[in-house]
């Protein structure tokens, strides 16, 4: 019993001495693995008899569950400072200089132009571009405005000088007139929506002289206006992510549609913020809509007798300022950057309808 003693004072010396888990284990072998110390002598109870048997039976087994014990205690001790050492040598320098976020922020027309794209791609339209110097023909003629139309002074349309010919260009007043090239490029049926700038003399808190339009052509033979009002009440709904937005059509007039309407969407002004909604005081016109005139069909070498369709013209500028309340319209173009750094995007937040428009 004596050397039992003493192997128990070592055991328990060498488990407190014990640096780290690794020489923790290597104790606990030597102790109680299969050729341990104490498993040896476990084995050596058989050449005892009787009662000498048993009691050192009770010593070994009392043995066994102290140096368990010890084996938990100091596992737990070490275990910590094992997790103590490794938070000390990764822990995080907060002392180091943060990395400056980039500079550039996306321009708010820039953020909803890829906003709408998103949308109306998901309907299943493609991107059509056109230039923004145009002829008479492509901005009026083949839209149904002939020379004589008083259509054309309320364009208040930028001309070019006449060149030797007397032939003027001029800078298109509407996307319109890419309705014309793609019908005339591809015929029907026809899905597109054409993004760009547009030029008008005019300039106040709502209008510049140069502003962005989205244009939207269906062609194919069944589609009607039933099909117009759900496509742009999807857009609305989508474009603003929120429910009910107030939106009215108003019976209107455009030479190149009949029967044509103007949207508009309810709005609130207060304290120079520009609101969705609210109580609905305003209405701010985004857009222009209808079914496509059976002479433009004509003029662009498509058979009315067949084929039908609708478009729209969306003023783009006027759906950044109602969706990220911006009231004057006038900022958008002013270039200041301190403008920008407020009401710009995040140049990696792309936006697309899974992941959420704006972030
Ligand atoms: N081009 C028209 C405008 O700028 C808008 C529009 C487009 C209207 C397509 C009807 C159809 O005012």
């Amino acid at each position: 019993m004596k050397d039992l003693e003493a192997l128990r004072e070592t055991l328990l010396a060498d488990i407190a001495e014990a640096k780290d888990l690794a020489a923790l284990d290597r104790v606990r072998v030597t102790a109680l693995g299969k050729k341990g110390s104490v498993t040896a002598r476990m084995k050596g109870l058989r050449e005892l008899d009787g009662e000498a048997r048993k009691a050192a039976g009770v010593a070994l087994n009392a043995l066994k569950d102290e140096l368990a014990a010890a084996l938990d205690d100091r596992r737990a001790i070490l275990d910590g400072a094992a997790v103590e050492a490794r938070l000390d040598q990764e822990h995080v320098d907060i002392t180091l200089p943060g990395r400056a976020a980039p500079e550039g922020r996306v321009h708010p027309v820039s953020q909803v132009l890829d906003e709408i794209i998103a949308i109306f791609g998901d309907m299943g339209f493609s991107i059509a571009e056109g230039p923004d110097i145009e002829d008479e023909f492509h901005n009026f003629e083949a839209l149904n405005i002939p020379p004589e139309h008083p259509a054309r002074q309320e364009h208040d349309t930028f001309y070019f000088a006449p060149d030797a010919n007397g032939v003027r260009k001029l800078l298109r007043t509407h996307t319109s007139p890419v309705q014309v090239r793609s019908m005339q490029a591809h015929g029907a049926p026809l899905r597109i929506i054409s993004p760009g700038r547009t030029y008008r003399c005019d300039s106040d808190q709502t209008h510049t002289p140069m502003f962005h339009q989205v244009e939207g052509l269906v062609i194919d033979e069944a589609t009607h206006m039933g099909h117009l009002k759900g496509c742009l009440a999807d857009f609305v709904t989508a474009f603003f992510e929120v429910g009910d937005v107030p939106m009215r059509f108003r019976p209107s007039y455009f030479p190149f549609t009949s029967p044509s309407a103007e949207v508009d969407i309810g709005c609130t002004r207060k304290d120079g913020t520009l609101s969705i909604g609210g109580d609905g005081s305003d209405w701010l016109e985004i857009l222009g809509c209808g079914m496509v005139h059976e002479k433009v069909l004509v003029n662009c070498g498509i058979d009315p007798a067949v084929y039908q369709g609708f478009a729209f013209g969306i003023g783009i500028d006027r759906l950044a300022m109602l969706k990220y309340g911006i009231a004057d319209l006038r900022g958008f173009f002013d270039a200041d950057l301190r403008w920008l750094r407020h009401y710009g995007f995040a140049a990696l937040d792309v936006p697309t309808l899974p992941a959420g428009l704006a972030r």
